[in-house]
């Protein structure tokens, strides 16, 4: 079998990361092995001495990574990954915020990251990429003739048109997935934005193969919705440490998950709650709502805003509802380990997931992954979550816009018959079993397979 090389801006070096890429690609790696490579922030690269990767043993596959100066961390990841790419990519264009010099350094630590990979690479490997902040580096590894399978997949949304209109200074960007045996994305929504925009923008050509002409090339892109690894989950959940006591005076537990990211929705979802408590009759439960949401990208402007206004929020909420021995939002600015975090989803009755724009969500996956189901909670989730495709049969979908839509989702979660929780939870469970992890990971590396073996022959014509 040939070794997997898989590449990604952030590897799990010890830290607790909390993206759904690291904790996917963890999974896919524990049981397929073989090379990760990233990147890891360092005070200064030894300047004269020979610039190499950096190995860190300690897993079970190889991990390398490549040291990035404050400078290029601010340039290409706080800078054009997350202040360009990742506003426009979750249709946040206002969100902007471009500066001289980040586009070069972006491609430019591209270049590098390509550089110093390829005499690591063997000839039969196959090269998985992931993420936005990694588009060009097939591009720079073709230009230094490697010539291996290279599959692309994105964990984010991809924009639309007129999203990609707005990255004024990269003229270079629909040219960037040419060197990619496949580009994978998460849902049918993004493949057809991406369509879109190639015949837009590109004026590529849609043949009845499913690929792309474009320019001179051929683009192979499908969706491949990522997977957890949910029997692994559900027993994490089964067999979670004792947990302390969640409130004293609720009857019902509700809890929320995510980076402090402005594309989770997360005031949305206070303002949701707001709406919940003010109408609910005098002898409704009592909700303790427990929102988890560690820091991430706390350099950029955007995300000190948004931790603003949700501190201001729950103070808001508790103010207005709270009373002695009822504290209606409980919010924990920090990461905690799995084992616990699954034993809170399973203790919890309701998950409240409401991004705004979300590539997949692999946090609703996982609360539905750690339910009894003998008597199973109630997943809420925003029609815009990636994982609305598969899971509509049983989750209450609701528009995170609109914060009588989350009311009433809530009231509905709240007062659902135990016979109708079963039965949406088992449509739900069926769903993220059988397309898992392992799916995820088989599927996308066989696809990747006949589509590089189809360029091969292609090209010896
Ligand atoms: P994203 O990739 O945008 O962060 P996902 O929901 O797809 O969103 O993935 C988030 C992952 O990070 C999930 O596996 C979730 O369990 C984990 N996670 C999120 N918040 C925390 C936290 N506070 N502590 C531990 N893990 C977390
Ligand atoms: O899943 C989307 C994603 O951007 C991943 O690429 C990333 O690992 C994760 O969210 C967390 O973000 P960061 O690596 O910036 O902490």
């Amino acid at each position: 079998m040939p070794r997997l090389v898989v590449f990604s801006n952030r590897v799990p070096l010890g830290d607790k990361p909390s993206g759904g890429l690291v904790v996917a690609l963890n999974d896919t790696m524990a049981s397929q092995g073989g090379l990760w490579i990233g990147t890891e922030t360092v005070k200064e690269r030894s300047g004269n001495g020979p610039d190499a990767l950096v190995n860190h043993p300690g897993a079970t596959f190889e991990r390398l990574a490549m040291g990035l100066t404050p400078e290029e961390q601010d340039g290409y990841y706080l800078g054009y990954s997350n202040s360009v790419l990742w506003p426009l990519f979750h249709g946040r264009a206002d969100l902007l915020s471009v500066s001289v010099g980040q586009f070069t350094t972006y491609t430019s630590v591209n270049r590098r990251l390509a550089e110093l990979s390829a005499p690591h690479l063997r000839p039969d490997d196959t090269i998985w990429i992931h993420d936005y902040h990694l588009i060009p580096l097939a591009h720079e590894l073709r230009k230094l003739g490697v010539r291996n399978p290279i599959g692309f997949f994105l964990h984010i949304p991809f924009p639309v048109a007129n999203g990609i209109r707005a990255l004024s200074d990269n003229a270079e960007f629909l040219d960037w997935f040419s060197a990619y045996d496949l580009v994978g994305l998460q849902t049918q929504r993004d493949v057809a934005n991406f369509i879109g925009a190639f015949r837009t923008l590109g004026r590529a050509e849609l043949l009845s193969d499913g690929r792309l002409r474009f320019n001179n090339d051929f683009i192979q892109v499908a969706s491949f919705p990522i997977g957890i690894d949910a029997t692994g989950f559900r027993t994490a959940a089964e067999q979670a440490p004792e947990l302390p006591e969640i409130t004293t005076s609720a009857q019902k537990v509700m809890i929320g998950v995510d980076r402090l990211d402005y594309s989770k929705g997360l005031p949305h979802r206070l303002r949701g709650f707001q709406a919940f408590l003010r109408e609910r009759h005098a002898e409704a439960d009592r909700i303790a709502f427990l929102q988890i949401a560690p820091p991430t990208r706390e350099d950029v402007q955007a995300y000190k805003d948004i931790r603003r206004d949700l501190e201001q929020l729950s103070g808001e909420v508790n103010g207005e509802f709270g009373d002695i021995g009822y504290m209606p939002v409980q919010y924990i600015h920090r990461s905690i380990p799995r084992a616990r975090l699954a034993g809170l989803f399973r203790r919890a009755d309701i998950a409240l997931v409401t991004p705004l724009n979300d590539g997949m969500n692999l946090v609703a996956k996982e609360y539905v992954a750690a339910q009894d189901e003998a008597d199973p909670g109630v997943l809420i989730l925003s029609r815009f979550a990636g994982a609305a495709e598969q899971l509509a049969e049983g989750a209450l979908l609701i528009n995170p816009y609109d914060a009588a839509s989350i009311a009433d989702g809530i009231t509905r979660a709240v007062t659902m018959p135990l016979d109708e929780r079963r039965t949406r939870h088992a449509a739900m469970w069926s769903e993220i079993a059988r397309h898992d992890n392992d799916w995820w990971t088989a599927t996308f590396l066989q696809s990747l397979a006949r589509a590089a073996a189809s360029r091969r022959t292609s090209e010896s014509f």
